[in-house]
């Protein structure tokens, strides 16, 4: 039997003429597989049959939106990910889940390689093979892009001599990766840093500036997994999606960044995350509420490593997954309502309450019936400086 590549399709141009390109360069009968993260845009039977027409001997379509939600984006919430504490890893997320699929279906079919239409400069190709890697060590990964030298002019002058049904549209300037977390917008004029961000490029928010009044809107959170909006219940996907709306519709979560790539080159990107950023913000400030201090301080150090390692490929690596255990310990406690605002591109939390709350309003209040007996704060305080004091007075002596 000839040997067969699992190809990630999207649909697009490049891929597309991946398969050609692959089969050419290797002789190995490709297999399409479309995974919808929930990047919407065209039909998925549509892209199926585009990848059939471009000569692929299979093509597979997954809905994987729940999977996605439920088991990368609910993760990813209880970890507050945020790269460089800006950029709720929308890319980066999404390349596991298709990664698992890749790999599952490589081995449904006994094909002995993997393969993915990411360019050399990028973080994704290292996501992907990361993750093929640690999931199915005996695969092998091919890029034809980086590999085999595609380059987009190469890839229509094919696509038109071998007549494949690729709508030229009209060239997008943009490099645009998205799905039900948000979406990344790079290249074009956008490669100058100091170019503003026009209104062109978003897609999920409207423009902040020119907002109407604000909605507010009562999360549930349930071992920090969003389960109810204003007091319906949702799943996680459903959580997303609704928030996406609502919170798009006052530009909440746009975020223009330098971002340091893994391969070592700094790339301005735009991105727009409308229920990524209000669900964090959100989460977070149930934290603050349910979990002890010092929890919630280490915690904070926790994701920030967590969200590095999503970033550069490690989603299946031991020390992510052991970050992973920790996290989930901390989230037992986090449940309860948080309300917020959203206006002018901003969701603001403007009340908390949960069972598991650990305000203690007769510690905290000035009023009268304060529980807390301030006396005992003098013989803390001397004890706690203690360590100051002594090293203070050996550096005067000197
Ligand atoms: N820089 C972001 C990341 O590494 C976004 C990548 C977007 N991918 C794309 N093919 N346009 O996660």
């Amino acid at each position: 039997m000839t040997e067969r590549v699992v190809l990630a399709y999207s649909g697009g141009l490049d891929t597309s003429v991946g398969i050609g390109w692959l089969k050419d360069a290797t002789g190995k009968d490709v297999v399409a597989l479309a995974v919808d993260v929930g990047q919407g845009g065209e039909d998925m039977d549509d892209i199926r049959q585009r990848a059939l027409d471009c000569g692929a001997v299979e093509a597979i379509v997954v809905d994987a939106k729940d999977e996605f939600a439920n088991d990368f984006l609910m993760p990813a919430l209880k970890a507050n990910a945020l790269y460089q504490k800006r950029y709720p890893l929308v890319s980066a997320l999404s390349r596991p889940v298709i990664a698992r699929h890749l790999a599952r279906v490589a081995r449904e079919l006994g094909a002995d390689s993997v393969a993915h239409g990411c360019t050399g400069k990028g973080n994704d190709q290292v996501r992907f093979e990361a993750a093929v890697a640690a999931l199915a060590p005996e695969l092998k990964s091919i890029a034809p892009i980086r590999d085999l030298a595609l380059t987009r002019d190469k890839a229509i002058i094919y696509a038109e001599e071998h007549g494949l049904p690729i709508k030229q549209s009209k060239k997008n300037p943009y490099s645009i990766d998205k799905n039900v977390w948000g979406r990344a917008v790079e290249t074009g004029f956008l490669e100058d840093p100091w170019n503003a961000p026009i209104e062109d490029l978003y897609e999920y928010t409207q423009d902040p500036d020119h907002d109407g009044p604000a909605d507010e809107v009562t999360i549930t959170f349930t071992a920090g997994i969003p389960t109810a909006l204003d007091g319906v219940p949702v799943t996680p996907l459903q959580a997303v999606e609704q928030l996406n709306i609502l919170a798009g519709k006052h530009g909440v979560g746009r975020i223009d960044i330098v971002e340091d790539r893994l391969v070592g080159i700094k790339s301005r990107e735009v991105y727009e995350a409308p229920a990524a950023m209000a669900l964090i913000a959100a989460h977070e400030e149930l934290e603050n509420l349910t979990l002890e201090r010092d929890v919630n301080r280490f915690k904070r150090g926790v994701e920030a490593e967590w969200s590095t390692l999503v970033y550069e490929g490690l989603w299946y690596s031991g020390l992510k997954r052991s970050l992973d255990v920790f996290i989930d310990h901390t989230q037992e406690m986090v449940s309860g309502d948080i309300r917020m605002t959203l206006q002018g591109g901003r969701a603001v939390v403007t009340g908390r309450k949960s069972p598991k709350s650990l305000y203690d309003f007769d510690l905290a209040t000035y009023d009268t019936g304060d529980t807390f007996d301030q006396s005992m704060a003098k013989g803390f305080i001397e004890i706690w400086s203690l360590p100051s004091k002594i090293s203070a007075q050996r550096d005067l002596a000197q």
